[in-house]
């Protein structure tokens, strides 16, 4: 019998990125495009939030981008491991109407998290136009799915590789120069892409979106810790987003709470359980029994 909360495939679509396939028949049932779940390897691991990519008959599938300690012990699970916890549907729905042209952008985990909104936008209508972006050709994924329910798919790597030479927002201001024109746009992945690309469709009045990938703890609007500022006004990304209007947010602010936690989270993911025990020694010159 399959258990709550049971990986019932993993499969590693890039490297350091996978797919995970979860056993949780009410998440499958109720999640919509643009919501999260938050997600414990263990009793004592951080509560990680994940984009819901898609949903299928009693489960749900994430892209996990193994990148901290926490991402680490998750990747580490096999196929029929049980995660400790998982907590969802969360979130307000993306917005999803006939609004004409629309662009997306997705980086890294955003490739997958991009895809149930790209097949909504399409289902609902507009003609739409897909950007993915990887550091190169190797961690690009899920790019066939995305063509299914794109008009047209345009990729970046940094280093060249395929495609543009370049990010997001590199693809998206030369579309625009070219005269493509834009009625709505949706962006998810690293914060610096998103506060870019929002930059970049400001001046052309192109409402933008975009998903904030906040600090959470406990994802119900109690603990305050993925709050952010947009328009001035204090909101939460787990209850009030994660979507906000890319325009309004205050990214100064974003960006420095993201790094709040950042030496402890390389000292946590430099002394982990999974690093080799010499390479502690040469980096640390300690001694590790
Ligand atoms: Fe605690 Fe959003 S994670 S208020």
């Amino acid at each position: 019998m399959i258990k709550m909360y049971q990986i019932v495939d993993k499969i590693e679509e890039a490297p350091n990125v996978h797919r995970l396939i979860i056993h949780e028949p009410m998440i499958a049932e109720k999640a919509q495009p643009g919501q999260f779940v938050i997600i414990m390897s263990d009793e004592k691991g951080e509560r990680v939030p994940m984009s819901i990519a898609s949903t299928e008959k009693n489960t749900f599938t994430i892209f996990l981008l193994e990148l901290g300690i926490s991402s680490a012990k998750i990747a580490n699970l096999k196929k029929g491991d049980d995660l400790y916890c998982v907590v969802g549907p969360l979130g307000m729905p993306s917005k999803i109407e006939n609004y004409g042209r629309v662009v997306l952008g997705g980086g890294c985990y955003g490739i997958g998290a991009i895809y149930p909104i790209a097949k909504a936008l399409k289902e609902a209508g507009n003609h739409v136009t897909s950007i993915l972006e990887a550091r190169n050709k190797y961690l690009l994924y899920y790019q066939k799915e995305l063509e299914a329910v794109s008009d047209e798919v345009y990729i970046a790597t940094s280093d060249g590789s395929v495609g543009t030479k370049g990010h997001v927002q590199d693809v998206l201001v030369n579309l625009i120069r070219d005269d493509h024109q834009y009625d709505h746009a949706k962006f998810i992945g690293c914060t610096y892409m998103m506060m870019n690309c929002a930059h970049i469709t400001h001046p052309y009045k192109i409402p933008t979106m975009v998903s904030l990938n906040t600090i959470m703890l406990d994802a119900t609007g109690m603990c305050g810790c993925c709050r952010v500022t947009v328009d001035g006004d204090t909101k939460f990304a787990c209850v009030d987003g994660p979507e906000f209007d890319g325009h309004l947010v205050n990214w100064n602010e974003l960006m420095m709470r993201k790094k709040s936690y950042h030496e402890e989270e390389m000292i946590s993911y430099q002394t982990g359980p999974h690093v080799c025990r010499a390479l502690l020694e040469i980096n640390f010159g300690e001694n590790i029994e």
